[in-house]
């Protein structure tokens, strides 16, 4: 975690804004430097290892591998956390430690909620495929070569571009980064000059992000309970997080408390309504072209509720776009399988997208009719008169 964020986290228990921060080992310039006091920390140096906690001491938070981990009590994950304090606890100053300890306890001592222990669940199954370092390696080098040209078109084409128009020096935050996957590949932030926050209930999925992204920010937390800065965000991005939700539309209030005024919220749903397939026909097709990397958790989201809410929260719809990926999952298949290496030849990315926008324009078109799979939806906060 860059320190330069410090002043945009708040504590996810509390809420208040005043937070310190203890590093036991941070890189500065590519060196290592230990145990230093907040105002010894610079504002570009990433803390590897460390505390972020309340001035009353209260509310402690662990930065574990860059990534601060800042969930409420309720979706701490206690495993996680004690096997994190076994080492750090005994490189912090004495009253850190006991301060830390104190947390420990009161988490353990608590209930947890319904959406905590839920929380938990999905954090489990999404850690699961990256739990080890070889797993990691390899998901990285597939996000680096990976062609997801039915999910990166559309999000480039209805998406990126409401977001890129001066992104330079802007800050966006997405919820449900996972690897950070669609960010690292088609609106690097490294690249369009803009500062990003990933957050994601999968710390595991999030060493990945970093891996990906390293000069970004990554922090493990709830979609419904945001530990950033209220009003001072310019975007929020969602690919394909918002179902994995028990009530998708209760995310969006938390993340208009984050917007300011004008701020863009856009999103890439897996949309529940009239399908072309019965469930065990789409089970088929995922299987067969391995469509989705899905929970259980899938629930699809509605797409009235989803506007009806966005209005509702006083957001303008900028862009809506139904989505069926079934044609563009055949044909990429098709693609790969004849020449797994097209998209990295100009001229031939240009016929395949050419032949992708004829069949966009018709059979697409057609089958949307029926009910698309997936929409995209581009909306803007409006400013209180
Ligand atoms: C289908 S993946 C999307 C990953 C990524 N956005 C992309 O474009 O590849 C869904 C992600 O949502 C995350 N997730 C599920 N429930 C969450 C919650 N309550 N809060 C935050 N993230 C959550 C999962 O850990 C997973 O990484």
């Amino acid at each position: 975690m860059y320190k330069r964020i410090l002043d945009k986290i708040i504590c996810p228990n509390s809420g208040t804004t005043d937070v310190k921060i203890y590093s036991v080992e941070l890189n500065r310039q590519s060196k290592s430097e230990k145990n230093l006091q907040e105002e010894n920390i610079l504002p570009d140096d990433d803390i590897k290892s460390g505390i972020i906690y309340t001035s009353d001491k209260k509310y402690v938070y662990v930065i574990h591998e860059y990534i601060p981990i800042l969930l409420n009590d309720a979706d701490q994950d206690l495993v996680h956390l004690n096997s994190i304090a076994a080492t750090l606890k005994n490189q912090l100053p004495n009253d850190l430690a006991d301060a830390f300890q104190n947390t420990i306890n009161r988490i353990a001592a608590q209930h947890h909620s319904e959406d905590g222990d839920w929380n938990r669940e999905e954090m489990k199954y999404y850690d699961s495929a990256v739990d080890t370092e070889k797993q990691r390696e390899a998901m990285l080098k597939s996000i680096r070569n990976e062609n997801l040209w039915r999910i990166f078109i559309p999000r480039r084409e209805s998406m990126i571009k409401y977001l890129e128009k001066n992104c330079k020096g802007k800050w966006i935050f997405e919820i449900g980064c996972g690897n950070a996957r669609t960010v690292s590949r088609i609106f690097n932030p490294a690249e369009f000059g803009y500062n990003y926050i990933g957050t994601d209930i999968s710390f595991k999925r999030l060493m990945v992000a970093k891996m990906a992204i390293p000069g970004s920010d990554f922090i493990q937390a709830s979609a419904l309970n945001i530990p950033i800065k209220n009003n001072f965000f310019d975007a929020a991005i969602s690919f394909g997080m918002l179902h994995h939700l028990p009530r998708p539309t209760d995310a969006f209030s938390e993340v208009d408390k984050k917007l300011k005024s004008e701020g863009i919220f856009t999103l890439h749903e897996p949309v529940y309504t009239t399908r072309q397939f019965t469930e065990k026909q789409t089970a088929m097709v995922r299987k067969l072209f391995r469509t989705y990397e899905h929970s259980d958790h899938d629930n699809k989201i509605n797409l009235k509720e989803t506007t009806d809410t966005l209005k509702k929260l006083n957001y303008k719809v900028l862009n809506t776009v139904p989505y069926n990926s079934l044609f563009r999952v055949v044909y990429e298949a098709f693609m790969n399988r004849i020449y797994k290496s097209w998209h990295s030849h100009k001229g031939l990315t240009k016929t395949v997208l050419a032949i992708d926008n004829l069949l966009l324009n018709t059979v697409v078109k057609l089958s949307n009719k029926l009910g698309p799979q997936a929409i995209v939806i581009t909306s803007v906060k409006q400013k209180v008169s």
